[in-house]
């Protein structure tokens, strides 16, 4: 049994229609009767291992086999830099990128309700998991986004799905806006963040990662923050699981911006309302974002759990990016490299204590942006094909 809660009011519905907010406006997120308990996952790690916390309760899941992402150990990493750190590639998914495990809660909650449209706004993964999900259930998408700043993979892979792709010559904080109106004149469901059951989907980070570490709590979750839905999903995962029980303490929840777009670091640090940026700006341009919808649940997640936001530099998220590739062999796109970025940060500023046992997720895959990528790594050596030539170009 399920239901939608109000953050602000505590208002209740009972999630039969589509609905993202409280009458309030206050965010919804999803409630359970049922507490978790460790004897009801089965199946392999993924996301539908833990259906009895998820909130699909007729329709078949639309699954593409998402979650189940490696946690890597980081021994040159984490020397480098010099606290503990372990990766959980969430690039390793599907489409490459944590969205599935919301899609494929959310696109399958979408079929529940009996939904024959679905679409986002996007800064480019959620429209490729949107779409692969959408072609799975046989489901129309439709995508806005804004043109000319998503990198080229994630177009590629919406068009390739066969999405309805519409670019705006706006941010992505101006498309959510249209696409949530659009929503409101019953034109489409929206799979978005703001949508407390895509939320659901995301929280399994949280439990996978437990499992992974064997059931050990990490002192700190790193991870980027956008539209500051996967930092509270993850969190609300670890509060489930430590209301019922499964664990004894929360993580620090920590999340990342970068510079150009970080309207809740500059929040957090005034204890002052969200100012939205007008224009973000960053090579990161998953969580180039100004207006972050889901502020209020992120704010409870560092604020319950003694964590922290910052934000980084382009140079320094390339420069983690980097990292990551030539020390581990861990390709991510630059969004998902604030995390390490911003641990490294919070280290020097002793914020992060050296002893601390740092969980990094990293959102998305390397080739999502391969202009990025190469940006960040440099040129390739020209040579004539002959073997002196060759043998010089390697000197
Ligand atoms: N990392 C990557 C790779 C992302 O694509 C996103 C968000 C984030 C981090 C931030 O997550 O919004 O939950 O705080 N991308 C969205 C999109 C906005 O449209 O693909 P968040």
């Amino acid at each position: 049994m399920t239901w939608l809660h109000c953050i602000e009011c505590g208002d209740r519905y009972g999630g039969n229609e589509p609905r993202y907010t409280c009458d309030c406006g206050g965010l919804l997120e999803v409630r359970y009767e049922e507490t978790p308990s460790r004897s009801d996952f089965s199946g392999p790690l993924g996301v539908w291992r833990y259906s009895s916390v998820l909130p699909l309760e007729t329709a078949d899941s639309v699954t593409l086999h998402e979650g189940g992402t490696p946690l890597y150990d980081t021994e040159k990493l984490s020397d480098e830099i010099g606290v503990e750190i372990h990766v959980k590639h969430e690039g390793m998914n599907p489409t490459g990128s944590f969205k599935d495990r919301g899609m494929t809660v959310g696109v399958s909650k979408a079929i529940e309700l009996g939904i024959e449209r679905v679409a986002c706004a996007s800064t480019g993964n959620t429209s490729a998991a949107l779409a692969a999900y959408g072609a799975a259930a046989d489901i129309p998408a439709v995508v806005l986004l804004p043109q000319g700043k998503v990198a080229m993979g994630k177009v590629a892979q919406a068009l390739m799905h066969g999405a309805h792709l519409v670019e705006l010559d706006g941010n992505f904080d101006e498309c959510l806006r249209i696409v949530r109106e659009l929503a409101d004149e019953g034109f489409f469901y929206v799979l978005n963040s703001i949508n407390p059951y895509r939320l659901e989907g995301q929280k399994t980070i949280a439990f996978e990662l437990l499992e992974q570490m064997n059931w050990e709590v990490p002192d700190r979750v790193v991870l980027p923050i956008g539209n500051a839905g996967n930092i509270s999903a993850i969190y609300k995962g670890f509060r489930e699981f430590y209301h019922g029980g499964i664990i004894d303490e929360m993580p620090m929840m920590t999340g990342v911006q970068a510079e150009g777009a970080s309207p809740l670091v500059g929040a957090l640090q005034k204890s002052g309302p969200l100012e939205p940026f007008e224009s973000p700006e960053t090579k990161a341009t998953a969580i180039r974002i100004g207006d972050p919808v889901n502020a209020p649940k992120a704010r409870e997640a560092i604020g319950e759990t003694d964590g922290t936001a910052t934000s980084v530099t382009d140079e320094e998220l390339m420069d983690a990016q980097v990292k990551l590739a030539q020390r581990e062999g861990i390709g991510v796109e630059p969004a998902s490299a604030t995390s390490v970025a911003g641990v490294k940060k919070l280290l020097n500023e002793g914020v992060i204590d050296s002893t601390e046992t740092v969980a990094c997720v990293t959102t998305g895959h390397l080739l999502k942006d391969p202009d990025a990528a190469l940006e960040a790594s440099g040129d390739t050596t020209k040579a004539d094909a002959t073997l002196e030539a060759v043998r010089e170009a390697l000197d």
